[in-house]
């Protein structure tokens, strides 16, 4: 073939690209299950994320996806145009679910939509038909909302790349919402002994507004006293380091430290109280992250967040220093850097901290229903 043929060739191949490209869904092209428009739907009733049930005994769980309350049988819409892949019901999902293959957003890849609590008839009306494998369009109506015995709502989730529960990520990262708003996402750091008031922590308190559960990532920055970098610890709910199946275990979660699995590093996670009630009342979502075990740095160290919504839009906090270093003063070590820090334990302020943080963190009581 002449290069002239294959530059034909290629330039068709381009031009097919980019015709298939300019023709992807946005995110702003969709349009949220309940409502059918692009206003999200609200209020939600337990966000993306860990989260306690006090419902179920103040287990944690990792909430795949978001639930938003709907009256009994109200109608449930197709958020994109996609493939039916699930009907009404299905052995691997305890309530009735449709599931929708998407496979033309803008974000690449294939995305499956989960619509679960739904039924397919409510009495008196015809149900409704969908078989496997039919095009379903965006804004068509493909099933009824129900609900659990707490709270008519539906369970919609976002799975990315996979059918697997493994791959849910936040629903609001791919439907529209005014993330430019991001800045109310706020994030509060300080400092505090561990439980055992031996060694510290740092403790990130992160609260969301309710009508922006856009929330995704918080990171904290560890450095030493000559702000040399010493490590990055990070929970992020999309991430794969987070266990995403989790089912109902304890009351509080804790994560070993990515980085560094063999290690005595935790982050403890305590979902804040939220449910649509909260909304109403414009309270917040958030969760506490508890970095468990800061290292003892000498000449003390200093540490800083950050937060990150879905998009990426960030956040931080300001530093604050610590000296803590297993419970005992340690003398400065001498280097040609000269310690600008003091080594004198800080007692009295991180205790009163500690008091008021954690009096916080067990406020963290959730009431929510899957
Ligand atoms: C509606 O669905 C339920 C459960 O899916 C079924 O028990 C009931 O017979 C159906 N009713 C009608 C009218 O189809
Ligand atoms: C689901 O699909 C199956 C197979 O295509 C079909 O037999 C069944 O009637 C469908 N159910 C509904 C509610 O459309
Ligand atoms: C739907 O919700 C109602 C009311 O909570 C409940 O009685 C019913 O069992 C649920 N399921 C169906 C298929 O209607
Ligand atoms: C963004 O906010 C405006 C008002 O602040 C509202 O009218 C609009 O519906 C919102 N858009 C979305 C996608 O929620
Ligand atoms: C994640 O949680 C599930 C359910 O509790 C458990 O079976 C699984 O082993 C966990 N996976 C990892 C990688 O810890
Ligand atoms: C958490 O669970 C433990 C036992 O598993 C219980 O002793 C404790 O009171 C619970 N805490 C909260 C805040 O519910
Ligand atoms: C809700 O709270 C936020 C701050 O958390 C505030 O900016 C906003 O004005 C409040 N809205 C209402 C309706 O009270
Ligand atoms: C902290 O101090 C205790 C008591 O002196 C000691 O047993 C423990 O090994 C120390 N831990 C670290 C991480 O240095």
């Amino acid at each position: 073939m002449g290069l002239i043929t294959l530059l034909r060739a290629l330039s068709v191949v381009i031009l097919h690209c980019y015709v298939q490209s300019s023709s992807a869904v946005t995110r702003n092209d969709r349009i949220w299950p309940i409502g059918g428009t692009t206003s999200v739907d609200l209020p939600q009733s337990s966000p993306f994320g860990p989260r306690l049930q006090i419902s179920r005994g103040s287990k944690y769980d990792y909430h795949r996806g978001v639930d938003i309350p709907a009256i009994l049988y109200s109608n449930v819409y197709a958020v994109a145009d996609g493939i039916v892949r699930i009907n009404g019901s299905h052995p691997a999902y305890s309530d009735g679910v449709v599931q929708l293959k998407h496979t033309d957003w803008d974000e690449g890849g294939v995305f499956y939509t989960n619509y679960i609590h739904v039924v397919m008839n409510k009495s008196g009306q015809n149900p409704i038909t969908l078989a496997i494998g039919q095009s379903v369009s965006k804004g068509q109506h493909i099933a009824y909302s129900n609900g659990t015995s707490s709270l008519d709502h539906i369970h919609f989730e976002v799975r990315v790349g996979s059918v697997f529960s493994r791959d849910c990520c936040n629903p609001w990262k791919y439907m529209p919402n005014n993330d430019s708003d991001y800045s109310s996402i706020e994030a509060e750091l300080s400092l505090t002994p561990n439980y055992d008031s031996i060694d510290c922590q740092a403790v990130v308190i992160v609260s969301v507004p309710p009508n922006l559960l856009t929330f995704n990532r918080v990171e904290l920055h560890i450095l030493d006293s000559s702000d040399t970098p010493q490590k990055v610890r990070f929970y992020d709910m999309c991430g794969t380091n987070v266990n995403r199946t989790q089912g109902q275990v304890d009351n509080s979660t804790y994560q070993d430290d990515p980085d560094d699995y063999s290690s005595s590093y935790l982050i403890r996670i305590s979902p804040m109280f939220f449910n649509s009630k909260s909304y109403e009342k414009n309270e917040s979502a958030g969760w506490g992250f508890e970095f468990v075990d800061l290292p003892s740095l000498s000449g003390g160290g200093r540490v800083m967040a950050i937060i990150f919504d879905v998009f990426g839009n960030s956040k931080s906090t300001e530093y604050l220093s610590y000296t803590c270093s297993n419970g005992t003063t340690t003398a400065p070590t001498t280097s040609s850097t000269t310690p600008t820090h003091s080594t004198t334990p800080t007692s009295s302020s991180p205790t009163l901290a500690v008091a008021a943080t954690l009096g916080t963190i067990c406020a963290f009581v959730a009431i929510y229903s899957i």
